[in-house]
């Protein structure tokens, strides 16, 4: 089976291709072209494994480029697109471009070739949880340009499926965290102050409540969606079933660390009141039946477990080296 990977060269992606190829799946990873020939985290990944991989680097903006990225596989994998929140408040055409107009490209050309879709969502597209555990038929609320992107290119998707019966699965993960995440999200930017020595790290607002997923639980939930039949038209939550504030994490990643920091509230990392997404703890009983899917990082035993990972990926001087941990990055 031939698998392409929207949005190799990202965090998740990088992690489900190297997941995809320890499998035995033939991988051709969607790269975003760039003239260095920088293939993202894929560029370190190891050559025993890279040797497996076929790249293609293109724009999921561009429908030619897609389609041509597209002819002769099997299933793709979509995952390319905006994530940032905050450069979402200033720059919501490109997330309109990138994450529902690259969606339209991907399930136009899917139709034509008679390719298996499965389409990345986002916890983010519920809002504040109105009810918990968060299930598959919660209301869908954008608080954000992102998560209201990210409900168009759901329901596009979905809507190949309805119209043209197109094999498609939206996947909805929760927020996933692990080596190689970028520095806008949360535990890199605690892990990554703290590896640098700061005593007081610099945080926003802290307490809402996440439901946390170790990336290689969420890569796991992508290739059992390849193969679930019952999972086609349906969207299907990854989330560990466990919450905790975004205070508690900084805490439980200090003690992971072993070291003593206070928290000092950083006013440009504060959201919006009514865009801040106060709560998301996620029902995952819908994964478990249709995927056969369940965490295996998942309770505040897993995600200590996962934490424990991530910190010691970060701790590596050559990875951390990758990073900015003095500045705000969104
Ligand atoms: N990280 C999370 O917590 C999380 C949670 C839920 C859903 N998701 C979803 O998972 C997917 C991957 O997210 P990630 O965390 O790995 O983020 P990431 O930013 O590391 O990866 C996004 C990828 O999209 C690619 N991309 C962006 N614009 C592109 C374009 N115009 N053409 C081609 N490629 C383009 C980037 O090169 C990058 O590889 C996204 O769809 C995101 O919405 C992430």
């Amino acid at each position: 089976m031939k698998i392409l990977v929207t949005g190799a060269d990202g965090f998740i992606g990088s992690h489900l291709c190297e997941f995809l190829v320890q499998k035995g799946y033939q991988v051709k990873a969607f790269t975003m072209y760039n003239s260095f020939g920088n293939n993202g985290w894929l560029d370190t990944t190891a050559p025993e494994t890279l040797k497996h991989i076929e790249f293609f680097a293109g724009d999921i903006r561009d429908p030619n480029g897609v389609r041509t990225a597209m002819k002769g596989v099997d299933v793709v994998l979509h995952l390319a697109a905006l994530i940032a929140i905050p450069y979402s408040y200033h720059s919501p055409d490109s997330y309109i471009d990138t994450n529902i107009k690259g969606t339209l490209n991907v399930v136009q050309a899917a139709r034509d070739f008679g390719i298996r879709v499965v389409h990345t969502s986002t916890s983010e597209v519920y809002g504040t949880a109105q009810y918990v555990p968060i299930d598959e038929l919660h209301p869908l609320v954008g608080q954000s340009p992102y998560s209201a992107s990210k409900i168009g290119a759901d329901q596009l998707a979905l809507s190949f499926y309805r119209s043209f019966e197109l094999p498609v699965t939206v996947i909805r993960p929760f927020n996933t965290y692990g080596p190689r995440q970028s520095a806008r999200a949360v535990i890199p930017t605690i892990i990554g102050q703290i590896a640098a020595g700061a005593s007081e790290i610099k945080l926003g607002a802290l307490t809402p409540t996440r439901d946390f997923n170790f990336v290689l639980d969420t890569v796991a939930g992508f290739e059992k969606a390849i193969h679930s039949e019952k999972a086609i038209g349906e969207v299907v939550n990854l989330g560990s079933n466990f919450e905790i504030s975004i205070g508690d994490t900084a805490k439980m990643i200090a003690d992971v660390m072993n070291k003593d920091v206070s928290i000092l509230l950083d006013e440009q990392r504060l959201r919006p009141k009514d865009s801040e997404v106060d709560r998301l703890y996620a029902s995952n009983s819908k994964a478990k039946e249709l995927l056969g899917w369940q965490p295996k990082y998942g309770g505040l035993e897993g995600f200590k477990n996962g934490l424990t990972a991530t910190v010691d990926w970060f701790i590596e001087p050559r990875n951390l080296a990758k990073y900015k941990t003095d500045t705000y990055n969104v």
